[in-house]
């Protein structure tokens, strides 16, 4: 069989108002990514001829983020969604495929789910599929009316509805995959005349049945078509991502103690036998090998983590980290743009920024490397084997050759050589007895005062 083409519409051009943000809707994040990004990445999978994004206001923001992954078309004045759509045909007159319109504040839709809805119309004969759900509320949402052979009849928005339609409990998610060559010949038919004067796409419905053509319904699950208008929104979209998530990797072999308390990036990866540990958030790019143990309370983002490590209790891994095979990062340690050898350890209370570590060396509790001087950030490279002290301060840029040692207490501000002892520290000096000559003079000054 011969597969139509595929085109996507994303209508965006709604004001977003209950967001209060500056930031365009669709370009608040999910997991670490855009709402917009979340279906450009998912629609991509479906690969379409084409790809159209309808905005308003805010249309710069839209441009940059979407940076040329499809076409944009600004909405303005905005007439409701019919309009949104029906302005699209300067792009698509000529466009004989089907078109996917989908709502850019609908992020979480899936892959699947969309290509059900392309097969659906593909594979039977209805020219028009809408695809609905039930929500636990239905209020706002528009109203699918079914006829008695389970075609779909109209839809009824919620502002228009009476008692009786409202009673209706399947709704219409936004999602709608029409032929292209009816579309805007149906979309002309649209008008006005309804509770808020807007040309509703939902509409559309009423049109085909006039004409004669079918209409089907395909469900989702309410949690798949959460539409986001407002924060608290936004917050029950990312609780539905984090849990798909958490059980994604759960299903992949990743143990984790207190699933809800661990929070990952759209593009987290995860080895086998890994163990993560309550309080755990994953920002974006951390890359995680077989059988690391991430202890409770750790942020890590943009780290790649070498098998057999173990990070935290409290650690901090900041972006471009590496850590080799089998390293231990202990608790209260923050890591950024390091490189670190197999075997290495740095298990209490550092800092080591831009830095290079070998293999098998032990960094001692209270490292500091002082990479920054206030105006540039400096290299600080550490040989294999090498031993810091504890409590030791290493002035970037500086080189400590492999199998060195560095004393504990040391500001090291020059290059030491492999296999040396480095020590900056000031020599110790012992006056035998004096500690009871003070105690005895202190108590003599007490009594006097008395
Ligand atoms: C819409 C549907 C309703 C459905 C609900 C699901 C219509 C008439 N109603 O209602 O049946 O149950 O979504 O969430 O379609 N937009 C434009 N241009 C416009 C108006 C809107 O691009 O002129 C965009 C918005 O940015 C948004 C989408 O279209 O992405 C939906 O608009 P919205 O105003 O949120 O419609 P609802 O009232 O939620
Ligand atoms: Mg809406």
């Amino acid at each position: 069989m011969n597969i139509p083409d595929l085109a996507i519409i994303i209508l965006a051009a709604g004001k977003g108002t209950r967001m209060k943000s500056s930031k365009h809707k669709v370009l608040h994040n999910l997991g670490g990514k855009s709402m917009l990004q979340h279906l450009m990445d998912k629609t991509a999978l479906l690969k379409p001829l084409t790809k159209i994004i309808v905005v308003g206001a805010q249309k710069d923001q839209v441009e940059i983020a979407v940076n040329g992954q499809a076409d944009i078309i600004m909405q303005e004045p905005q007439l409701g969604t019919g309009h949104a759509v029906n302005i699209t045909k300067e792009k698509l007159c000529d466009f004989k495929g089907n078109v996917l319109i989908l709502f850019g504040d609908v992020p979480l839709l899936s892959q699947v789910t969309m290509q059900k809805m392309v097969d659906n119309l593909n594979q039977t004969d209805a020219d028009i599929v809408v695809l609905g759900f039930t929500p636990e509320d239905a209020k706002g949402y528009g109203r699918l009316k079914l006829n008695n052979k389970k075609g779909l009849e109209a839809i009824i928005e919620d502002k228009d509805a009476s008692n009786k339609d409202r009673s209706i409990s399947l709704c219409n998610s936004g999602a709608m995959c029409i032929d292209g060559t009816i579309i805007f010949d149906l979309l002309s038919g649209l008008d006005n005349n309804n509770s808020v004067g807007e040309y509703y796409l939902t509409d559309i419905i009423k049109v085909a049945n006039l004409r004669g053509l079918k209409c089907a319904v395909v469900e989702a699950k309410a949690e798949e078509v959460i539409g986001v208008n407002s924060r608290s929104d936004l917050a029950k979209a990312e609780a539905f991502f984090q849990e798909e998530r958490r059980q994604h990797f759960m299903d992949e072999g990743v143990s984790l103690t207190d699933p809800a308390s661990v929070f990952f990036s759209y593009d987290t990866k995860i080895g086998k036998d890994v163990n993560i540990g309550p309080n755990v958030t994953f920002g974006i790019g951390v890359q995680i090998s077989d059988d690391v143990t991430i202890n409770p309370y750790c942020h890590i983002e943009g780290a790649i983590i070498g098998s057999g490590s173990s990070i935290g209790p409290f650690a901090r891994l900041r972006p471009a980290v590496e850590l080799g095979e089998r390293v231990k990062v202990g608790n209260f340690v923050e890591i950024k743009k390091t490189k670190i050898g197999n075997d290495t350890k740095i298990s209490h209370l550092s800092y080591i920024g831009d830095a290079k570590i070998g293999k098998n060396s032990n960094i001692g509790a209270g490292t500091i490397t002082c990479n920054y001087d206030g105006y540039l950030k400096y290299q600080t490279v550490i040989g294999e084997g090498a031993f810091i002290g504890s409590n030791s301060a290493l002035v970037a840029p500086v080189n400590i050759g492999a199998g060195a040692i560095v004393g504990a207490g040391s500001v090291i501000t020059s290059i030491v050589e492999k296999n040396s002892l480095a020590l900056s520290r000031v020599k110790q000096r012992e006056l035998g007895g004096w500690a009871t000559k003070f105690r005895q003079r202190k108590q003599h000054e007490i009594k006097i005062k008395e």
